[in-house]
């Protein structure tokens, strides 16, 4: 079968965005983008070299009906939840946290000197699963694998590249995510599988995509067309970029906040557990 390459369907520039207690970030896309990223729903990007722009951070906050994934690269977030872990991810870690039927949690980055930068991607949960029992995998960037080879180093999260299988599994839309680090004008190849959401965000550096001119440059994320293969070739002064598959799930979107449901209803529910403290349903801890 010859291969099918996935060309650029739309560029987005990553917007300046307060959340939390007052953390400014960049939003590379949120609830104005659904359906498109399906079954992603939110990518926010921390970066900072001035504390005051993130030590406020996100103070005890309920999650239901989706996965949050953070990434840092550089700094630190201490953490805590309803289900008894508490610990720090550190430069390197990767938290991906399930919310299912509830979780409380904080999230509270912690000063440092230098650049402090990370990812939070929401991840959808498919309804049958929504209120299903929460999981928690913190992962410590030794337990990340990476490939090293002249092109540069890609560190796998989820899915599998060249045959390395990244340490997150058994996750319901099935998602590969990548972080690739490319030398100057280097190319890179990734087979994908046909029907799944593919999104690169560009973090710095530029690459090059397929079917588009141009060179696209830092804190944009590139959403692609279908097709089997993912193709891109880094700019003069090399890229770090992210990039992000998972099977769509085509399921209506009910979204409030840090709650992301099918229906109104459940939204509803939702809010009215908040109000008389039956949200949490399981403090158990479960290691995924
Ligand atoms: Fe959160």
């Amino acid at each position: 079968m010859p291969e099918l390459l996935r060309s650029v369907q739309h560029i987005l520039k990553a917007e300046d965005t307060l959340e939390g207690a007052g953390v400014r970030l960049k939003r590379a896309f949120g609830n104005g983008e659904v359906p498109l990223f399906d079954p992603f729903l939110l990518l926010d990007n921390f970066g900072s070299t001035d504390p005051r722009d993130y030590v406020a951070g996100f103070p005890w906050h309920p999650h239901r009906g989706i996965e949050t994934v953070t990434y840092m690269l550089e700094g630190q977030v201490d953490h805590e939840d309803s289900l008894g872990n508490k610990g720090r991810i550190d430069s390197g870690d990767v938290q991906w946290m399930t919310s299912g039927s509830g979780i409380l949690h904080q999230e509270m980055p912690q000063r440092k000197e230098g650049e402090f930068q990370g990812f939070q991607l929401w991840v959808n949960i498919p309804s049958k699963l929504k209120m299903a029992e929460p999981a928690y995998r913190g992962l410590s960037g030794r337990d990340i694998p990476s490939i090293r080879n002249d092109s540069g180093t890609v560190k796998v999260v989820a899915g599998t590249h060249q045959g390395v299988e990244g340490p997150v599994k058994g996750i319901p839309v099935d998602p590969t995510y990548l972080d690739v680090a490319l030398r100057p004008d280097a190319a890179f190849e990734l087979p994908v599988k046909k029907g799944h959401t593919v999104f690169s965000y560009v973090v710095d550096g530029g690459a090059r995509f397929e079917g588009r001119d141009g060179l696209v440059p830092a804190k944009r994320v590139v959403l692609l067309g279908d097709g089997d293969t993912v193709r891109l070739r880094a700019g003069a002064e090399g890229a770090r970029l992210l990039l992000v598959s998972g099977r769509p799930l085509h399921e209506p979107v009910a979204w409030y906040g840090p709650i992301v449901m099918n229906t109104q209803e459940q939204l509803s529910q939702a809010m009215s557990e908040l109000r008389h403290g039956t949200f949490i349903k399981a403090r158990e801890i479960r290691e995924g």
